[in-house]
Parts: structure tokens; sequence; C-alpha cells
């Protein structure tokens, strides 16, 4: 089938190319030439394991193309997906800005009826919206919207997409669902459930899924933080809940927070819904809260830990101080700094008179930009050297592998605080490393 993708981001370009490599035609379009022009030069714009293989392939086999001309590129098929940027707007909403004017857009140039599919997350009743606004900017064709909803994690996006543990789609035409139905039809033998239903729960599918994998995580760091008050052991405690199957051992990792693109905007943006819709939901108010103390919590205690380990006073401890932050990105595996647990942690730091180095494998570029004062590198020991202190933020192999043992002589001082829980406590102990980690013993 012949598709147009609307946005090239993590999430349109993905799915363009997935929808490729499963044998369909995608133009790919985009208003930012500059984009454009390094797609079509062979360059992927962001980190993403195994998408420039698909891209690749996809352009070779003539299946991929990218344009900045949305009008030719609607003329040329029936079928045009939305991946637009859907931003948090200065109230918590989402700014549906950018759907409203691709909606436009492909009225004003289509020229025939289409099936529009909105892959963006976006609240409730978007989708009923753009339907509105495209027959409201051309009265001679018709158009079935449809919303799909994607599942695919930064990181692991391409799999994501090629091994789903679910399709959904909502839309109110059955022909837009036989559509649909044909997109997906490579999936057929592989067991994947496919959701047809109504465009509203399509829409709530994907917030509810975010909202609760979210409280899955504000849940776990809320059980390290009382293991660390009782004693108790949150890998114990997180693999003795997650061998109920009603639970699932899956998002029970504590670390500093969820971050990311999608879970602080989705939560955030239900919770408006829900009040709006006169529904408000105070399970979903309370993770949001709980993720922004968390991690504002664990800055205090980075302070108060290393003013221990230093037998300094716990005031202006972190003057003069250099400190490494392993991870900049805000899980591994992408170059991602969105609300990365390096943007609050590093600045205050920073704040604190600290100088801060922070190391991650892709993201350096987009942290710099990002967080005043920092300096970065991609070479971990540079990080390392002269180090009064280490703070782990992501969970990169090249972090998750160090050897202590080894690495140890290149600090200033041997104080590792780790907010993945990469290492053993007992193992940092040997090494005399002072070592605090979340919910499991303190190495002082
Ligand atoms: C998420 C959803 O998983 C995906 O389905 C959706 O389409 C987009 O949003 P993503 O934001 O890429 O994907 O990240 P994900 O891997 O889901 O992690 C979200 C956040 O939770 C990260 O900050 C991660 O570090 C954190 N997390 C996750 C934990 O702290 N502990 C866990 O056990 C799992």
């Amino acid at each position: 089938m012949k598709i147009a993708m609307i946005g090239t981001g993590y999430v349109g370009l993905v799915t363009g190319a997935c929808l490729a490599k499963i044998g369909h035609e995608i133009i790919c379009v985009d208003q930012d030439r500059e984009k454009i022009d390094a797609l079509c030069g062979g360059a992927i714009p962001i980190f993403e394991p195994g998408l420039k293989d698909i891209v690749d392939e996809g352009v070779q086999d003539g299946k991929l193309s990218f344009s900045t001309d949305l009008t030719q590129a609607i003329e040329l098929v029936d079928v045009i997906f939305i991946a637009v940027g859907t931003p948090q707007a200065s109230d918590g909403r989402s700014d549906l800005t950018q759907i409203e004017n691709a909606a436009k857009q492909i009225a004003k140039a289509a020229n025939g009826d289409k099936v529009v599919v909105v892959k963006s997350t976006v609240p409730v009743g978007t989708c009923r919206r753009v339907g509105r606004i495209l027959g409201k900017h051309d009265h001679q064709h018709t158009f079935q919207v449809t919303s799909n909803p994607e599942f695919l994690r930064e990181g692991n996006a391409v799999s994501d997409f090629m091994r789903p543990d679910r399709i959904v789609f909502g839309t109110n035409s059955a022909q837009a669902e036989a559509i649909m139905c044909d997109i997906y039809a490579h999936f057929d033998g592989a067991n994947v459930p496919v959701i047809k239903t109504s465009l509203e729960t399509s829409e709530l599918i994907k917030y509810s899924a975010n909202a609760f994998l979210a409280a899955k995580v504000a849940f776990i760091n809320e059980m390290a933080n009382l293991c660390d008050a009782t004693g108790a052991n949150v890998d114990d405690l997180s693999l003795g809940i997650g061998l109920d199957s009603r639970i699932g051992a899956a998002f029970l990792k504590p670390g500093p927070g969820y971050g990311g693109s999608c879970f602080p905007k989705d939560t955030l943006a239900l919770t408006i819904l829900a009040q709006e819709a006169d529904s408000p939901s105070r399970i979903i108010e309370s993770v949001v809260d709980s993720n922004s103390n968390h991690i504002r919590r664990l800055g205090r205690k980075i302070a108060d830990f290393c003013a221990d380990c230093w037998k300094t006073d716990k005031k202006n401890s972190l003057i003069d101080k250099r400190i490494a932050v392993l991870g900049l990105a805000f899980k591994a595996n992408t170059d991602d700094i969105r609300s990365a647990a390096s943007t609050v942690i590093a600045p205050l730091l920073i704040k604190q008179g600290a100088s801060v180095i922070g190391f991650d494998p892709e993201a350096t570029i987009a942290a710099e930009a990002a967080i005043d004062h920092i300096e970065t590198t991609t070479v971990i020991n540079e990080a390392l050297t002269g180090a009064d202190a280490v703070v782990v933020l992501t969970e990169w192999d090249a972090i998750k592998l160090i050897d202590w043992a080894e690495k140890k002589t290149l600090l200033n001082a041997p104080v590792v605080i780790d907010l993945r829980n990469l290492y053993s406590p007992e193992m940092m102990a040997k090494l005399g490393i002072q070592y605090l980690s979340l919910g499991r013993p303190t190495v002082e």
C-alpha cells in the first residue's frame, strides 16, 4: 500500500521505515528541509539501534522515500499517517497545533477520499477534532480518521514495531478498518492481538498504558525509599512481587524517576483530561507528584552522602568538587535527554558549586545544549579522572560493565552514587568504595 507519513521524528521515522520493511511504499514528509536533505543523503538524524539498516534497506528497495512536498505526497497516496509532535504546552496540556496544521494541509491537498491515521499521542477527542477540521476545509472528499497509537520504546523502537505486544486501532468506518487490517497483515501469522475499537478508546488506551507504567515506576521508587528507611532490600522486593503473574516483573526497577518524551508529558496531560472530564484521577496526579518529588529528594541525598563521605560540613560541601555524571540520556540506547534525570541533577550539583563532567555515548551534544556549565565527554576515563564523586544516572552497557577495581584508581575519592542499582553493594564494599544505591544497603 502507498502511505504518506507526516513527521519524521522518533515515531514517524521508525514507523515509516518499519512499514516499508513490511512491504509498503512509504513517503516520509517533513517540513524541515535540512532533515529531509540529511535523510536523502543517507544520514539518520537520531540515534536508534537498527534504524539506519532498515532505512537504507527501504531506500534501496525503492520502498522508502523522503520529501518536503506534502501536497505531492498526499496526491500520490490513499492513506496518510500523522506522526507530528504533540509537545507539552505551558498549561500542561498537549499542544495540538502541529496536528491541526497537518489536518488543514491534508484537506487542502486532497485529490480524492483519504484514510487519515493519527499516530501521534493525543488526548481523547482529538481524532474527532481532526475529522471536523478535514471536513471544514474540504467539502468535496470523504476522510476516514483512524487512531493507531504507537507503543515504541526509544532504544528498542524497531524491534517493538517488528514484534509488537498488540496492535490497536480505533475507527468508526468499516472501510478504514479493512485498510488498517491490510496495513498490518504482515503480523497475521504471528499471533499478535489486534484490538479494533472506537476512536476514543484507542486514544485512551495509549494514555492509560503509559500512565500505568509510570505508576509502576513511581511505585517501585517509593518502595525503594521505604526499603532504605526500614532496612529492607528492593532487589528482593521487586523479585518477590514481580513473580506474581498479576503484577509482572517488568518496570519494577528503581531509578531516578521516569523521564523521556512520553511519560512525563502523557501523565500530566491525562490528569488534565480527567479533570476536564469531571472524572479526576487522584492516582495519576499522585504519580506525577511522586515522580517529581523523587528526583528532587535524590538531589539532596547525593549532596548529603558526599558530605558524609568527604567528612565535610553538609552546607557548601559541593563547592569546588568535581563530580562525574555517568549517563546523560533519559535511559540507555538513546540520545534523547528530554526530561532526563541529568537535566535536573546536574544543574542542582552545579548550583551548589560543583563542576560537573557528564559522560554519555550518544547524548553529549544534546546535554551541552540543555544544561548550562556542564562539561561532557564520550570517554568514560575522562569523566572519572580526578572525580570527587561519581553519580550514575543511565544504564548504558558501557556504564553497567565498568570494572571498578580498575577505575577506582582514577578517582580522587572513591564515592559512587548509583541511581540505577547497577552494581552489587558487596562488591563495592570489598573494593573500598563508598557506595549509595536505591533501597539497598549503603556502603560507607
Ligand atoms: C514509553 C513507552 O514504554 C512506550 O510504549 C511509548 O510508546 C513511549 O513511551 P520510552 O519513553 O521510550 O517509552 O521509555 P521506557 O523504556 O518505557 O521508560 C520510561 C521511563 O521509565 C525511563 O525514564 C526509564 O528509565 C524509566 N523506568 C522504566 C524505570 O525507572 N524503571 C523501570 O523499571 C522501567
